[in-house]
């Protein structure tokens, strides 16, 4: 059984209320509650943590080593600039798949630019909560080693 946590960043708590025509309607809890269904039929055992402060993202990451097989990541906005959650995730070489509700790439020319993308397995965006479940099983198949 793979352990996988799953992590998200800044103002993700605040799905919902957030910008819902850029990030939808869903909560982060309706988001996590799928997220546990589709791991009870899947085999995977979650953790999950979400925070706004880039220091306990990183402390987080280091309390996965030894004791996590993947991170599904969405880091917010630190994904366009956090260097230090770049090498957090370095630092203890697990497998991270980034997800992003909205497609960054259609975005502000800010959000075009993923630092974390260039050491993730690879990178889903656009597709909404429904990016968290597609990531979940993306990780699931490369740590099958299928993809
Ligand atoms: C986001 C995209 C980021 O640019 C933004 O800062 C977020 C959310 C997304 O899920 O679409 O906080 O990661």
């Amino acid at each position: 059984m793979y352990r996988i946590l799953v992590m998200n960043g800044p103002n993700l708590n605040m799905l919902g209320v957030r910008e819902p025509g850029v990030y939808g309607s869903e909560r982060l809890s309706d988001i996590e509650d799928k997220l546990k269904e589709l791991a009870a039929q899947s085999g995977l055992e979650l953790s999950f943590f979400q925070s706004n402060h880039e220091g306990e993202l990183i402390d987080r990451i280091h309390a996965a080593y030894g004791n996590t097989d993947g991170i599904l990541l969405n880091p917010g906005a630190l994904t366009h600039y956090s260097y230090a959650l770049r090498d957090a995730l370095t630092s203890v070489s697990l497998p991270v798949v980034e997800v992003h509700l909205s497609n960054i790439h259609a975005r502000e020319a800010f959000r075009h630019t993923s630092v974390i993308a260039p050491i993730a397995v690879g990178q889903i965006s656009g597709f909404g909560a429904y990016g968290y479940e597609m990531g979940l099983l993306a990780l699931k198949r490369h740590l099958d080693r299928l993809v």
